[in-house]
C-alpha cells in the first residue's frame, strides 16, 4: 500500500536560476494546503547531508517571487555523490520524518534525486537551470531571464559598436548547451552564432562580415556559447576575437573586435514572468505528483504542457544528445523507448540547426 505523505523537503541545487523562488513558494504553499508539512534543505543536498533544514511556514515564502537567486540557497554538494553522504541525507530525512523530496535544479540535481529514490525516499525533480539543457524538456526555469540578460548585454554592446564601427563577441553561459547563445544571438541580430550543437564555419562568418561592411553596417555582434570547444588553447570566443583582429590588422576586414564575458551576470536579477509562471506551475505539479504516489520522475514542459518522465530516461536522453552515452546506458530500455529518446534528440538538433541558419540568413 502506498505510504501517505505527511512531510516533504524541498531543495534547490546546482547553479541558481531565476524563478527558483517561485518554485519553492509553489511547492510550499501547495503542500501546506494539502496538509503536508514542508522542510527546506538549506543549500541543496548539503542541508540533508549536514542536517541544515528549516521548517517552512506559508509566510516564509511570501513576496519572494521577484527575487533572483534562491532563498533556500544552493550548492553542488560533492559529499552527496558518495554512499556515505547519501546515507547521512537519508538519516536526516528519517530524523525529521521527511517522506519525500522535491529537488529543483539541473541534471546533477536529478542524479541525486534518483539516488534518493532508489534508497527509499520518493523524489520528484523540477528543472531549474538557466542552461535549458534538460534535453527532454522544452524549457527549464531561469532560461528566459538569462536570455533577457544576454539580450540586454547585446543591446549595450550594439550601442558602443555602432559608435566605434566595431565587432563585439559576447560569450554566453550555458555549459554544454548553446540555447542561451542561440536564442539571444538570434534576437540580437548577430552576424554569427557559435554553439556546440552546430558546426561553426569561420570562413562563412568572415564572408558575412565583409558583406555587412560592404553594406555599410557599423555594429556587428557575435554570440558564442561557452560550451564551444577551445581553439588554440583559448576559449572559442577569445580565439575568434583574436582572429578577427588579426584579419583587421591585415586589412582583410575593416572592423576591429572586442570580447565580452558577463559570466554570472546571466544568473542574476529579477525573474521574468515566463520564469515565475513556469516555476509556479511546475512546483505545484511536483507536489501533486508526490501526493498521487509518483516518484523518481522529473517534471517537464513539452509542447506547452507540463508532463513527467522517469528521471533515468531524461538523464540518458541528455547523454544521448550530448554524445556522451556510456556502455550499458541503454540497457533495460525497450526499443520503443530508445526510439523516443532519438526522436527528442533529433527534434532538438534540427531546431538548433534551423535557427542558426535563420540567424545567418537575416543578419545583413
Ligand atoms: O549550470 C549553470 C551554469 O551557470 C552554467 O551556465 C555555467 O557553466 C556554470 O553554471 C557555472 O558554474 P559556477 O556557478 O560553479 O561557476
Amino acid at each position: 500500500m502506498k505510504k501517505k505523505i505527511k512531510r516533504i523537503a524541498v531543495l534547490t541545487s546546482g547553479g541558481d536560476a531565476q524563478g527558483m523562488n517561485s518554485a519553492v513558494r509553489a511547492v510550499t504553499r501547495r503542500a501546506l494546503d494539502a496538509g503536508v508539512e514542508v522542510y527546506a534543505s538549506m543549500g541543496g543536498y548539503y542541508g540533508l547531508v549536514h542536517d541544515v533544514v528549516k521548517k517552512l511556514k506559508a509566510t516564509d515564502v511570501a513576496n519572494i517571487e521577484p527575487l533572483g537567486g534562491t532563498i533556500i540557497w544552493t550548492d553542488r554538494c560533492d559529499e552527496f555523490r558518495y554512499e556515505e553522504g547519501m546515507q547521512k541525507a537519508i538519516a536526516t530525512c528519517r530524523k525529521y520524518k521527511i517522506d519525500a523530496v522535491i529537488a529543483i535544479g539541473g541534471d546533477g540535481t536529478f542524479r541525486g534525486a534518483t539516488d534518493l529514490s532508489v534508497r527509499g525516499i520518493p523524489t520528484v525533480g523540477v528543472p531549474g537551470t538557466i542552461d535549458n539543457d534538460i534535453t527532454a524538456s522544452d524549457y527549464t526555469i531561469g532560461f528566459d531571464t538569462a536570455m533577457n540578460r544576454a539580450t540586454e548585454a547585446f543591446d549595450s554592446l550594439r550601442d558602443t559598436c555602432q559608435s566605434h564601427n566595431r565587432i563585439n563577441v559576447l560569450e554566453c553561459m550555458g555549459r554544454g548547451c548553446g540555447d542561451i547563445a542561440l536564442r539571444s544571438g538570434l534576437a540580437a541580430g548577430a552576424v554569427g552564432i557559435a554553439i556546440p550543437e552546430v558546426p561553426f564555419d569561420e570562413d562563412a562568418l568572415v564572408a558575412r562580415i565583409k558583406e555587412a561592411e560592404a553594406a555599410g553596417k557599423r555594429s556587428l555582434l557575435i554570440s558564442v556559447s561557452e560550451g564551444v570547444a577551445e581553439k588554440n588553447g583559448k576559449p572559442f570566443g577569445e580565439y575568434l576575437t583574436d582572429k578577427l583582429n588579426a584579419l583587421c590588422k591585415a586589412g582583410e576586414i575593416k572592423h576591429d573586435a572586442r570580447f565580452c564575458r558577463i559570466a554570472h551576470v546571466f544568473r542574476g536579477g529579477a525573474p521574468t514572468l515566463r520564469d515565475r509562471d513556469t516555476a509556479t506551475r511546475m512546483g505545484a505539479f511536483a507536489v501533486d505528483m508526490l501526493l498521487r504516489g509518483e516518484s523518481d520522475r522529473v517534471v517537464l514542459e513539452r509542447n506547452g504542457k507540463l508532463v513527467s518522465m522517469e528521471i533515468k530516461y531524461a538523464l540518458i536522453t541528455d547523454r544521448m544528445y550530448k554524445g556522451k552515452l556510456k556502455e550499458g546506458d541503454l540497457d533495460g530500455f525497450t526499443g520503443e523507448q530508445i526510439a523516443g529518446m532519438k526522436e527528442i534528440c533529433e527534434e532538438r538538433a534540427k531546431e538548433a540547426a534551423e535557427l542558426v541558419a535563420l540567424a545567418d540568413a537575416l543578419c545583413i
